[in-house]
């Protein structure tokens, strides 16, 4: 293989075979190939893209560049391309394998405004997250499921080359973004892939264009490789639930795996004495019933239903209970001391921090909540990290206290930020919380969650 000339040939638009590409992964991972002629190809790749053939021999030879887990009977996974307040798989992966799937998950500590589904965890004090990749199969078949962190051992080829991409300028490529996903998704070897594709401010992708093509070209690669699967485009303009932070985002994953799915301090805010539709149900119902109902191959609704149930009975809290037990977490620990910082920070709406909250200036309704200014406002206060070595805070982050459309009143408070380790920096994020609260004089109209489903 002559590195030069496929470099040629996908500067000019021309197409690669898979034995090239295969060859190329192969000797990129060996070290065979140096870094600056990989940039190149990841450069050609997104400026001239990559045929579906292209797609599917990158992401083969990506997988096979190191271990590829199987499991017997029903597996399913579930993956999201990440957005503000998504604590999405916490509740998910638990509740999936609370309905009878073998739930296998690998996940990613967060670089960014705010931690990965790894992080979230790693919240519970002793939660081990670094299991081997034999450790990770036991926990899986003791309780269903495990949320794990990426090993080394599962598509080397990837971490490599997307560590490549990152300072390269070279990681929004359809292409290389589906080769990256997938290549780790089905390394991991669940049979059942489900996708929640975020599209909006707070998001990777921005355009509902691209989210629909990332959608589209995740599920037929994965089909390609054989699995069943599908994907939804959901909206990520604003938060996700109610919580940004780690163990904030924890907090609330237990209470809607407890059968919750109301915030108390919420319900004086919009002067209703009723329960209110909740994002983080809705959507975790919607992505682990079409993993049940893809793997099971049994209608969608009796999936749904099964899912609620086992939400209201205790069923998927349970397993998620025994996950973080098997991980070494002490689910008791965590709980008793977020009981200390709630009533140290006032989660009663009455904040005895000042600084420590956002209020609204006027009267009127919650128009907007900007995805990306509350995601920031958590960076502040400690809740993500700019580079792999720092340390992130796990109790930092923001409260909302309203949602969209919720009726305000001049004064009232909009949110509640935590900061223990950094509470000269509580300021700061108020302001720019304050800033993503949108407060107009006439209600909104209600913003649709799911915006695309890709079969
Ligand atoms: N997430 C990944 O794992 N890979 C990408 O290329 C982009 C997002």
């Amino acid at each position: 293989m002559i590195v030069k000339l496929l470099l040629d040939r996908k500067r000019e638009g021309g197409e690669l075979t898979p034995e090239e590409i295969c060859a190329l992964v192969d000797a990129y991972t060996r070290g065979d190939v140096p870094d600056y002629q990989m940039a190149s190809f990841a450069m050609a790749v997104c400026c001239r893209g990559m045929t579906a053939a292209e797609t599917h021999a990158l992401t083969d030879a990506m997988q096979h560049s190191g271990a590829c887990l199987t499991w017997p009977g029903l597996s399913a996974d579930k993956h999201s391309t990440g957005g503000i307040g998504d604590k999405l798989s916490l509740v998910i992966q638990p509740l999936a394998a609370s309905c009878g799937l073998s739930v296998p998950s690998l996940a990613g500590r967060g670089l960014g405004l705010t931690g990965g589904t790894v992080d979230k965890l790693e919240s519970i004090p002793g939660y081990n997250a670094g299991l081997s990749l034999d450790d990770f199969k036991r926990v899986v078949a003791s309780c269903g499921v495990s949320i794990a962190a990426q090993t080394a051992d599962i598509a080397p080829a990837d971490k490599k080359l997307y560590a490549l991409r990152d300072v390269t300028g070279t990681v929004p490529s359809i292409p290389l973004i589906v080769g990256s996903i997938l290549s780790k998704k089905l390394a991991e070897g669940a049979g059942t892939l489900v996708f929640d594709v975020k599209c909006g401010a707070g998001a990777f992708m921005k355009t509902r264009a691209d989210a629909c093509a990332l959608a589209r070209a995740l599920v037929e690669g994965a089909k390609a490789a054989g699995r069943r699967a599908a994907a939804l485009v959901t909206a990520m303009d604003e938060p996700l639930g109610w919580t940004v932070g780690n163990a904030l985002e924890v907090e609330e994953a237990i209470e809607v795996l407890r059968g919750g799915n109301v915030q108390d301090a919420r319900c004086p805010s919009c002067g209703q004495n009723a329960r209110h539709p909740d994002d983080v149900v809705e959507l975790s119902v919607e992505l682990a019933a079409r993993m049940v109902s893809l793997a099971k191959g049994e209608g969608l609704d009796e999936a749904r239903a099964a899912c609620r149930a086992n939400l209201a009975n205790g069923a998927a809290f349970a397993r998620f209970a025994e996950m973080v037990k098997l991980h070494g977490g002490d689910l008791d620990a965590f709980l008793a001391q977020r009981r200390v910082e709630d009533v140290s920070s006032g989660r009663d709406a009455s904040p005895r921090r000042p600084p420590g909250r956002a209020v609204a200036a006027a009267d009127g309704f919650v128009a907007s909540i900007d995805a990306q200014k509350v995601g920031q406002a958590a960076f502040e206060l400690g809740a993500g990290r700019a580079q792999a070595t720092d340390a992130i805070d796990p109790a930092a982050g923001v409260r909302l206290l309203v949602t969209h459309g919720d009726k305000v009143s001049a004064g009232q408070p909009l949110a509640q930020l935590h900061a223990p380790t950094r509470p000269e920096r509580l300021p700061a994020a108020a302001q720019l919380v304050h800033e993503a609260i949108a407060v107009s004089s006439s209600a909104p109209a209600p913003k649709p969650l799911i915006l695309e489903v890709v079969e």
